[in-house]
């Protein structure tokens, strides 16, 4: 029997596009877990792109902005903000409910060149590149206080060995570079979630890093509320143990974990495993890039599998994971097409080029339900 509309949603089901039936959705799934969400880009939030917004609506409760909100293009040049772009992304979310994520306020990528320098080219001071730090994020989450719930203050600082990283954020201004991030993010929207950002910290050295940056900043009195583990994954890594491991490391230090950038890549390893570090690039060719025509169904099965292990490990760490974000929407939509091979094609989300649901969907949905059957759902809120 066919379900009507009307009925379905009274159910809190939906269908997704191009099937009669009606689906449950991923945010119902993991309700009892985490917020789910993804990152989106300008077509999809202001909805040009309408059938990636009815997969957003329709699956998601938690969305992060993939580029709008960065230094390059939310501030391109001295006294040049754009905030139209930020504004219509922060306005999807209210409409529909989500918990909206700022990202990212100070990172070494994505920020122009004239951020370092004065009128002249000359190096910033400290003190010049501190008070410019503290207009941008004044202005920047000034201006969406009390909507954008959460903060991606400072992204990647750390090298892959935990040593800090040697940006010019960190040459010019010096360590503390992160606390004053943070206490400016603090000082324009007192109520934001903060959150450190960086990706594989998986890997024993950089998270022994992470933890002992995270600790000073604690010590330093900061709110820092949670840490975010970027995961852009591959088939073999992180193992469950690394991942499971990291989300406990953080957690006993009191912080929230998230997962802020996932996808799981199954094309040829053109980067370190857990890299996602976006100035690199490699040449491609066509042993890089080997499944113009389709995923062979073996590997199809492959990567739900792994999505499906990678889900039963959150869930079994759900107590300490708030929030499980996925970098992009739809196959056609995600970075790795173009990182850190131009014009590859790439597999590593739920939904495919059609926007319908992969066998990782199913096997993602299967591991909520039988996460269901092994804890009975919680009443208290996370
Ligand atoms: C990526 C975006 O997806 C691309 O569109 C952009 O060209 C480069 O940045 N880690 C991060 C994200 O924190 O901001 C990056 O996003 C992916 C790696």
């Amino acid at each position: 029997m066919k379900i009507k509309l009307p009925v379905m949603a009274a159910l809190g089901l939906a269908s997704i596009g191009h099937c009669a039936e009606p689906q449950p959705t991923l945010k119902e799934a993991f309700q009892n877990y985490f917020l789910i969400g993804a990152a989106l880009n300008a077509n999809q939030f202001s909805e040009r792109d309408s059938r990636g917004a009815a997969i957003v609506k329709a699956q998601f409760n938690t969305i992060t902005p993939e580029n709008v909100l960065k230094w390059e293009a939310v501030h391109s040049e001295p006294d040049k903000y754009d905030f139209e772009p930020g504004d219509q992304y922060v306005k999807f979310g209210e409409k529909n409910g989500m918990f909206v994520i700022g990202h990212t306020l100070v990172w070494h990528n994505q920020t122009p060149r004239w951020v370092f320098r004065d009128g002249e080219g000359k190096q910033l001071t400290r003190e010049a590149l501190l008070k410019r730090m503290q207009d941008h994020i004044q202005k920047v989450v000034g201006r969406y206080k009390g909507r954008i719930k959460g903060w991606d203050v400072v992204n990647e600082a750390l090298n892959e060995d935990g040593t800090m990283r040697r940006s010019l954020w960190l040459t010019i201004i010096g360590d503390d570079y992160l606390q004053k991030a943070f206490e400016f993010a603090q000082e324009a929207d007192p109520a934001a979630e903060l959150y450190y950002n960086d990706f594989a910290l998986e890997n024993a050295p950089k998270r022994k890093g992470a933890i002992e940056l995270v600790k000073k900043l604690m010590a330093a009195g900061v709110h820092l509320k949670g840490v975010g583990l970027q995961n852009h994954d591959r088939m073999d890594w992180p193992t469950s143990q690394q991942l499971g491991d990291t989300i406990e490391a953080f957690a006993k230090l009191g912080l929230q974990v998230m997962i802020t950038e996932l996808d799981v890549d199954v094309l040829p390893r053109a980067a370190r495993p857990g890299s996602a570090d976006v100035s690199l690039k490699v040449a491609g060719s066509t042993s890089m890039n080997p499944y113009t025509n389709g995923l062979p169904d073996s590997v199809q099965q492959a990567l739900a599998k792994r999505y499906g292990e990678l889900f039963s490990v959150l869930i079994a760490h759900h107590a300490n994971v708030k929030r499980v974000t996925f970098w992009g929407v739809t196959d056609a939509d995600s970075w790795l097409n173009s990182w850190p091979v131009r014009g590859r094609t790439s597999y590593p989300l739920l939904f495919d080029r059609e926007g319908k649901p992969k066998p990782a969907f199913d096997a993602v949905m299967k591991a909520a339900t039988a996460g269901d059957s092994k804890a009975p759902a919680r009443t208290e809120t996370q």
